[in-house]
């Protein structure tokens, strides 16, 4: 796979709302997603908010377009919880399939490696309400370099991968 387009360093593979992002509007990095969401108010009474989710490339992450080898940086926070479609979390932050899900990691995952540059980080973020981490590490055979568990009950993980340089 190969194109002539210039893509920016960094790829967001599910940006959602861009939240854990300081600058949303950051030039070096793609923000991609497969949904395309306007401003909409999602939840009630005062747990509405308004959500949006516009990315620069609406793409799968499972089957990406870009050529191998394109990005220094992978970052990779899919859906981490099994919800129904209509719910205020799946309309913020998709769901997770519950018949799929290993299927689905496991191509994310070779995608954003395949994708990632030799000697190119992929940081990963994963909550671990639903599924736990370990079984979530098993979709990729790369192995973390090291890894960071965050928020009151410290089900939320971020580990960094690194994508060795080849050997000539
Ligand atoms: C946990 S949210 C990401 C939140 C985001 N990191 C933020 O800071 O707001 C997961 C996102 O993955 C997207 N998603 C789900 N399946 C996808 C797929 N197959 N390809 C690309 N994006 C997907 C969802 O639409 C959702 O926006």
């Amino acid at each position: 796979m190969s194109d002539n387009t210039i893509y920016p360093p960094i790829l967001d593979a599910c940006c959602g709302g861009r939240q854990f992002w300081f600058d949303k509007e950051n030039p070096n990095v793609l923000f991609a997603d497969c949904r395309v969401m306007p401003d909409k108010v999602v939840g009630r009474g005062k747990d509405a908010r308004t959500r949006r989710c516009l990315p620069d490339r609406v793409h799968d992450f499972r089957a990406m377009e870009y050529p191998d080898e394109t990005f220094q940086m992978v970052v990779f926070d899919p859906p981490h919880l099994f919800l129904g479609e209509n719910s205020f979390m799946a309309q913020s932050y998709g769901s997770l399939d519950r018949e799929t899900w290993r299927v689905d990691l496991t191509r994310g995952f070779g995608e954003c490696f395949r994708v990632l540059k030799n000697g190119g980080v992929l940081i990963f973020k994963w909550n671990e309400c639903d599924v736990p981490l370990s079984e979530v590490l098993k979709c990729t055979s790369q192995k973390p370099l090291f890894g960071h568990p965050s928020g009151k009950a410290q089900k939320t993980h971020w580990c960094a991968f690194w994508k060795a340089q080849e050997e000539e």
